[in-house]
């Protein structure tokens, strides 16, 4: 096995990506932009062989047959698949001795194998929160003993209105009492969202992780800036909802509704261990494109961090066919009225950010700062919010 010392000084990295939908794409474009370290993009593999052979083609890329095929070919996999293949590809790539990208979520409860019953409306969370640490447990023993490296993909942590709250964090040393995030937007476009078998869970787990996972760094942060150790979340009370399937729902044709057992609306009350509070809220039912924001409440100061809409452009447009052939910015409909467009929305979001940090890190055989432990505590306190919800929002002690 290659060892730590090689690592360092590797300068080149093979990836395969997993994947050829939309995460795939931001990948794509992400590793192109990598500097410092040489890339190679080798490949993808997907399970629809014709959207394969297009993003392949597209992006210039070797379309393999399968993810283990495309094992033997890469140093590193980058997972872009839906949440129900995360634990399995990345045990796989990590007992071949590859290092792993995973996309969020990190994982997840999924439903039992082979049940061709399961629903998402039905199931008993306590025992998918079992579920869940077990899963977080099994991918850190691969990784433990892989002596690889691992990178979170949650884009939030790398996105520049993050980062330069966690400057303003570290220098004014400053102490967070409460946090308010959010995700939504009018649906995903993906067809595994809505089925719990491949998701694992709708708005509040899908959407609420990443406004979450910020809280979370955040509070890890502060911790070791002032504390010399990371805050982490003790308890979790949620609630969720799935407002376009109401009997009374009016339906306009604005939202995507064909949700067959994931909810479309989550909030999640979280509970630190020094007893400050993070309010998450995530939704599909969001007009005018995307709400990607957290505000962070503290003694010293307070930072509104706009991940998505930011108003470096505002434009106006009294018929959207004058900007039919202009991409406005993410799930924004029709493209009419007063906009702001975005200027770079990958940046924004921080996807370029956090391929360059986990290029770096594979190459010179570092932690990544979004890594297992990000993952798994985002994954946790997501099983125990569900938990929570089952229970009509009951404080939900999170187990590490
Ligand atoms: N960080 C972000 O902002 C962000 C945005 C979108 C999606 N995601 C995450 O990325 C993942 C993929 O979502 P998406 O929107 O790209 O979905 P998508 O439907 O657009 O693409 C999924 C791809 O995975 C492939 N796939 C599915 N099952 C597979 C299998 N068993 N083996 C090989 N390939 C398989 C499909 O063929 C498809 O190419 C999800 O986990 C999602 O949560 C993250």
């Amino acid at each position: 096995m290659e060892t730590l010392q090689s690592k360092r000084m590797r300068t080149k990295l093979r990836i395969g990506i997993a994947g050829a939908g939309f995460a795939a794409r931001l990948h794509a474009a992400s590793w192109r932009r990598v500097s410092g370290v040489e890339i190679e993009l080798a490949g993808a593999c997907g399970r629809s062989r014709e959207n394969l052979d297009r993003f392949a083609q597209a992006h210039g890329l070797r379309a393999f047959e399968s993810f283990e095929a495309m094992l033997g070919a890469v140093d590193a996999v980058d997972i872009c698949t839906p949440g129900a293949t995360h634990e399995a590809f990345a045990v796989a790539a990590l007992e071949a001795g590859r290092d792993v990208i995973v996309e969020k979520p990190y994982t997840g409860y999924f439903g039992p194998a082979n049940a061709a019953e399961f629903s998402g409306l039905s199931f008993d969370r306590a025992a998918a929160y079992a579920a869940v640490r077990e899963s977080c447990g099994r991918i850190r023993a691969a990784l433990q003993r892989s002596g690889r490296r691992l990178g979170y993909a949650e884009n939030w942590i790398y996105a520049p209105a993050v980062q330069k709250e966690r400057e303003i964090l570290e220098k004014s040393r400053g102490q967070i009492l409460r946090q308010l995030g959010e995700e939504s937007h009018s649906g995903s476009h993906a067809a595994s969202y809505g089925r719990w078998r491949e998701s694992g869970g709708g708005a509040l787990g899908t959407k609420g992780c990443h406004p979450l996972s910020a809280a979370i760094y955040f509070k890890a942060i502060e911790g070791r800036t002032r504390l010399g150790r990371p805050i982490r979340p003790a308890r979790v009370s949620a609630h969720s909802h799935r407002l376009t399937q109401l009997a009374g729902y009016v339906d306009e044709g604005t939202l995507r509704t064909d949700y067959a057992d994931t909810e479309d609306y989550g909030q999640m009350h979280v509970t630190f261990e020094d007893g400050t509070v993070a309010d998450i809220l995530a939704s599909d039912v969001v007009l005018g494109g995307v709400a990607n924001w957290i505000e962070v409440f503290c003694g010293n100061h307070r930072t509104r961090c706009n991940l998505n809409p930011v108003d470096a452009l505002e434009t106006f447009a009294p018929s959207a066919a004058a900007l039919e052939d202009v991409y406005v910015v993410e799930k924004i409909h029709p493209k009419q009225g007063w906009m702001k467009p975005a200027a770079d929305e990958d940046w924004q979001h921080g996807y370029p950010q956090e391929i360059q940090a986990f290029a770096e890190a594979l190459a010179g055989g570092t932690e990544p700062e979004a890594g297992w432990e990000l993952g798994e505590t985002a994954s946790l306190t997501i099983a125990a919010a569900y938990l929570s919800a089952s229970r009509g929002g009951a404080d939900i002690a999170i187990e590490f």
